[in-house]
């Protein structure tokens, strides 16, 4: 099996048989697989004597939020003319038509012997490994039944169902997926949001809705917004989808706001117990847009940090394997929670790192400015936080009363600062 990437680094890494991104168990899994896997910068080499030829570029959103598709347009003209019998298997999250306009070109260029399928990938970055070896369900949708079975085939070993669709519909059960769970994070981070002004629970409530099997629990963590390469630009690409083929999709609209302004929350809650930011020393734990990887594509930890500047604090931050150096500027990074959190008026969990889990300590007290934690993912207990000397803040649980606030100052200001214009 051939591997073809067009960045030079990357081949070279892998062919040294290292990972050029942090995801447990990849490592492994090359290395079990090494006599079997070649990586290459070339696409002829790549695709020379395959039977399959999976597209798994990036699709990133462009500045109208569209799909930009140009990095897929450019592998499909990469394919050497040929009339040996390929199927391309597109891995890629696109809109709904892509494939049809692939099979054009494909045709247009004298390609009518490739066969195309749609063959959406569902795993999560953090679990990529266990995701895409037992996947929930397997999605193929073929122009042809014969392509359809052989891109079936492929997957004999996984237990998993299969579900044969058309080409249209296996698109769209990619972008309705992501919709649907991005969905489901508002959601929650609305309940919470509410739960905080009528004094209940959210991790209750979302246990108790969970329990119900209609519902379900997984997808119903409150915290400080979703982010990551997929959930933003796949929420936009079936919005605008929708758009652009005469239907205004409400719902996805209010998903996106609740998300961006989930994002900011946490900057009210600090003003709430600190007053003014400005010249306050902030600690940010967790860059990553979520635990187990370094991805910070959309990461909430960006906007964050990026409004806290604007306010006037220090920003402090860590992150295990996340590198936020070229994205952020104006905050200083460190190794340690501890270094981190030293001289700190608050300490606030972004990500849901392991490493956190035991971060209202003695030593983190001692050597923070203000005992302040704000638990942006309810990673915490918030009656073990406040035994430990700390005052707590998570979302949608009852917080500490303001015992922390400096007495020079007000506690919520009904007029924040206003932020520079080219912060938002
Ligand atoms: N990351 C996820 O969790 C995830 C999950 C499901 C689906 N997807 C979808 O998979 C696709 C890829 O996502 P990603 O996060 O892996 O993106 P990525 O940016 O991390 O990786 C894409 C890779 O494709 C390479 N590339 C670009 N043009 C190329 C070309 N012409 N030939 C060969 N390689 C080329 C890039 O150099 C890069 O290494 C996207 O459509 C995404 O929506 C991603």
């Amino acid at each position: 099996m051939a591997v073809r990437d067009i960045v030079p680094e990357k081949v070279a890494t892998l062919r040294a048989g290292k990972v050029p991104f942090y995801e447990p168990g990849v490592d492994e899994l090359i290395d079990r697989n090494s006599e079997r896997l070649g990586f290459t910068l070339d696409a002829a080499e790549a695709v020379a004597g395959a039977e399959f030829v999976f597209i798994c570029v990036d699709t990133p959103p462009t500045y109208s939020g569209d799909a930009d598709l140009s990095r897929v347009w450019t592998a499909i003209e990469e394919l050497p003319v040929s009339r040996e019998r390929l199927i391309l298997v597109m891995k890629s999250t696109v809109p709904v038509g892509t494939g049809e306009k692939v099979r054009a070109a494909l045709d247009a260029r004298g390609l009518d012997s490739v066969g195309y399928a749609s063959n959406p990938e569902f795993l999560a970055e953090g679990t990529a490994v266990r995701d895409f070896l037992e996947p929930d369900r397997i999605v193929v949708g073929a122009f042809e039944e014969a392509d359809a079975e052989a891109v079936e085939q492929l997957h004999a070993g996984v237990d998993a169902p299969v579900v044969r669709t058309d080409v249209a519909s296996a698109e769209m059960i990619k972008l309705a997926s992501n919709a649907y769970l991005g969905t489901r994070i508002s959601f929650i981070n609305e309940i919470a949001n509410v739960c905080e002004l009528v004094g209940a629970d959210v991790n209750d409530v979302a246990r108790g809705m969970g329990l119900d099997a209609r519902i379900g629990r997984s997808y119903l963590r409150p915290g400080v917004g979703f982010g990551g390469s997929c959930f933003p630009k796949d929420i936009s690409f079936l919005k605008l989808l929708a758009g652009n083929s005469g239907y205004h999709f409400q719902l996805l609209n209010s998903v996106i706001e609740v998300n961006e302004l989930q994002k900011r929350r946490v900057v009210g809650k600090l003003q709430k117990h600190l007053g003014t930011l400005r010249g306050k020393t902030v600690a940010l734990l967790g860059l990553a847009f979520k635990a187990n990887t370094d991805d910070l594509r959309e990461a909430p930890s960006i906007v964050l940090a990026s409004r806290l500047l604007a306010e006037g604090a220090d920003v402090r931050a860590w992150d295990p394997v996340a590198d936020a150096s070229q994205v952020l500027k104006g905050v200083s990074f460190h190794d340690t929670v501890l270094e981190t959190v030293t001289g700190a008026d608050a300490a606030v969990v972004v990500t849901e790192w392991d490493q956190l889990r035991s971060l209202a300590s003695t030593d983190t007290r001692e050597a923070m400015r203000t005992p302040l934690i704000i638990d942006g993912r309810n990673l915490l207990d918030p009656d073990e936080v406040r035994a430990a000397g700390f005052t707590y803040e998570g979302i949608g649980r009852a917080s500490s009363p303001l015992d922390v606030l400096p007495e020079t100052e007000e506690p919520d200001q009904p007029f924040p600062e206003r932020a520079p214009a080219t912060e938002d």
